[in-house]
């Protein structure tokens, strides 16, 4: 379908590149086709915005993102004057065949068009305009002697992936509400359309069900921290009211960005172990041992009982009720399922289920939880561990211990979401450790993850649909603050955004960073602590 966009979008890219060095266009990321002429559009207090119906309401977005440096509010109306000079923005079916998220951004001295199928296209065609103008328009308080001036240029733009995450991990250290909103601007400027929200893990559960209080009660106060034994650290404790997570969900909305809760099991669970602890293995032990003592004594594992579906099922109803995402992710990685093996109860649950072994459970508990998604018109995401054992045809697959697991699922049949460890953990170092924050290991510096293409070869032409697109993580056993938290994110988000978004031709390491060097001044302008280049 876009086939002709993007031969389109080559030439001009390529073209682009070779006026790099002296060029004023530093969007990252890289538009898909860019087409550069003389002049500018200069942006005043009469500058109007026009535009009708939904496109209204994303000209609003951009009255507002314009409003705190210009120091003036560009009232959007919805007509403009013959020969005033306009910011207009318009819902155009004709720019159906750019997909849902594409749009077209057309600059001349008189006005600026900015042109759509669907409103999540005007979104990131303002994004594009605010990478546009000058950097300053990023800064929060009103900047004065600047000319606000946008280059004139056509870019035609269109996603190459549906599906651009980045991971954030309130579990091992609680992410204030605020911080979440914040970092969420940050991704739309980059054009990511998924915030995935890892809420429970054996450090905490982050989330309140009103079903089961002491998840939060109880699961969410464990002094685990890692960092900080002896206490100085910051607080690792708290947890989202059901309020909390409406106002995230909704603040995503607003940025076209779908939030995607993340409810691990059947490992990864000690806070609802602790909070519940007929949920693991060994039950009446776990019940008679103070939480705090408990939790150490979980191993993290729940005993798949049916009482243990029941509980999943009911935290995935308040779950679907609070997140509209179509895909859930129930985690589903790790499993130390040995110790099912030699449990006596789970082997007779075994027997009782006529299953092999521990890890037919594991996949039947998956299937439960799949069916029960499934029955409310959702699908299951999973980490590729749920791969073992067999799928049910719906569930999507995230590829994390390399490709193989995507390349498979893809295969397969599944839907899959590349996410390696390889190129995409940003809790991994970027640098020498020696000279880098504390973190968890591994060795991953942004030209590597540049280096990405989430299409392995291995995927067969008529499966590489099935590649939804890519995400990076960013797991917080070692990330307890925003600042390092930005740190590990950026500028490695910035090179995973046009792994997600730009054309795969197009790829040009040392022209990125030629970009990015004007995109970390907006950072900076922004108050980003990103890792400088090297
Ligand atoms: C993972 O990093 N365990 C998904």
């Amino acid at each position: 379908m876009l086939r002709s966009v993007m031969a389109f979008g080559v030439v001009l890219v390529l073209g682009l590149s070779s006026r790099a060095s002296g060029g004023d266009i530093n969007v990252i990321p890289q538009p898909v086709a860019v087409e550069r002429a003389d002049g500018a559009f200069r942006v005043t207090p009469s500058t109007r915005i026009v535009a009708q119906g939904a496109a209204a309401v994303e000209a609003k977005k951009l009255a507002a993102a314009l409003a705190p440096a210009m120091g003036f509010v560009l009232e959007p109306t919805t007509s403009s004057k013959p020969g005033e000079r306009a910011i207009e923005m318009r819902l155009d079916d004709s720019l159906s065949t750019l997909g849902a998220e594409g749009y077209e951004l057309r600059v001349t001295p008189e006005q600026v068009a900015i042109v759509a199928a669907q409103p999540a296209g005007l979104f990131y065609g303002i994004q594009t305009l605010r990478q546009l103008l000058p950097a300053a328009v990023l800064r929060p308080t009103r900047v004065d002697d600047v000319a606000w001036d946008v280059p004139c240029v056509r870019i035609t733009d269109h996603p190459r992936f549906g599906w651009r995450g980045l991971l954030i991990d309130p579990a091992r250290h609680f992410i204030a509400k605020d911080d979440v909103l914040r970092f969420l601007d940050v991704m739309a400027l980059h054009k990511f359309n998924r915030l995935q929200i890892h809420l429970t893990d054996n450090e905490g559960w982050r989330i309140e069900i009103k079903k089961y209080p002491q998840l939060t009660e109880l699961g969410s106060q464990m002094d685990w921290n890692l960092r900080h034994r002896d206490g100085t650290g910051p607080r690792c404790f708290g947890f989202y009211t059901q309020d909390d997570i409406r106002q995230i969900v909704q603040y995503a909305a607003d940025r076209h960005i779908t939030i995607v809760p993340e409810i691990e099991m059947p490992f990864h669970a000690g806070a609802e172990i602790v909070a519940y602890p007929e949920l693991g293995i060994a039950p009446d032990r776990l019940a008679s041992l103070e939480p705090q003592k408990r939790w150490r004594e979980t191993s993290g594992l729940v005993a798949p009982r049916p009482q243990t579906v029941i509980f999943f099922q009911d935290v995935l109803t308040e779950v679907m009720e609070l997140f509209p995402s179509r895909h859930i992710h129930i985690g589903g990685d790790e499993a130390n399922i040995e110790l099912w093996t030699n449990d006596p109860e789970m082997q007779a649950q075994m027997k009782r289920l006529q299953l092999k072994d521990a890890h037919g459970l594991h996949s039947w508990f998956i299937a439960q939880m799949d069916a029960f998604l499934s029955s409310h018109g959702r699908r299951l995401v999973g980490w590729d561990e749920i791969l073992q054992g067999g799928l049910a045809p719906g569930v999507t697959v995230m590829s994390w211990r390399g490709e193989q697991g995507g390349i498979a699922a893809a295969n397969a049949g599944h839907d899959v979401v590349m996410a390696p460890t390889s190129h995409t953990y940003f809790d991994y170092y970027q640098g020498p450790a020696a000279s880098e924050p504390l973190a968890i290991g591994g060795n991953l510096p942004l030209a590597q993850v540049y280096s990405y293409d989430p299409v392995p070869e291995a995927i067969a032409p008529d499966r590489v649909r099935h590649v939804l697109g890519v995400q990076g993580q960013l797991w917080g056993e070692f990330i307890a603050t925003p600042a390092h938290r930005y740190y590990m994110a950026y500028p490695r988000a910035a090179a995973l955004a046009e792994i997600g978004w730009s054309a795969r031709e197009a790829k040009d390491y040392e022209q990125f960073v030629s970009r990015l060097r004007h995109h970390l001044e907006r950072l900076r302008v922004l108050g980003i602590t990103f890792r400088p280049l090297d």
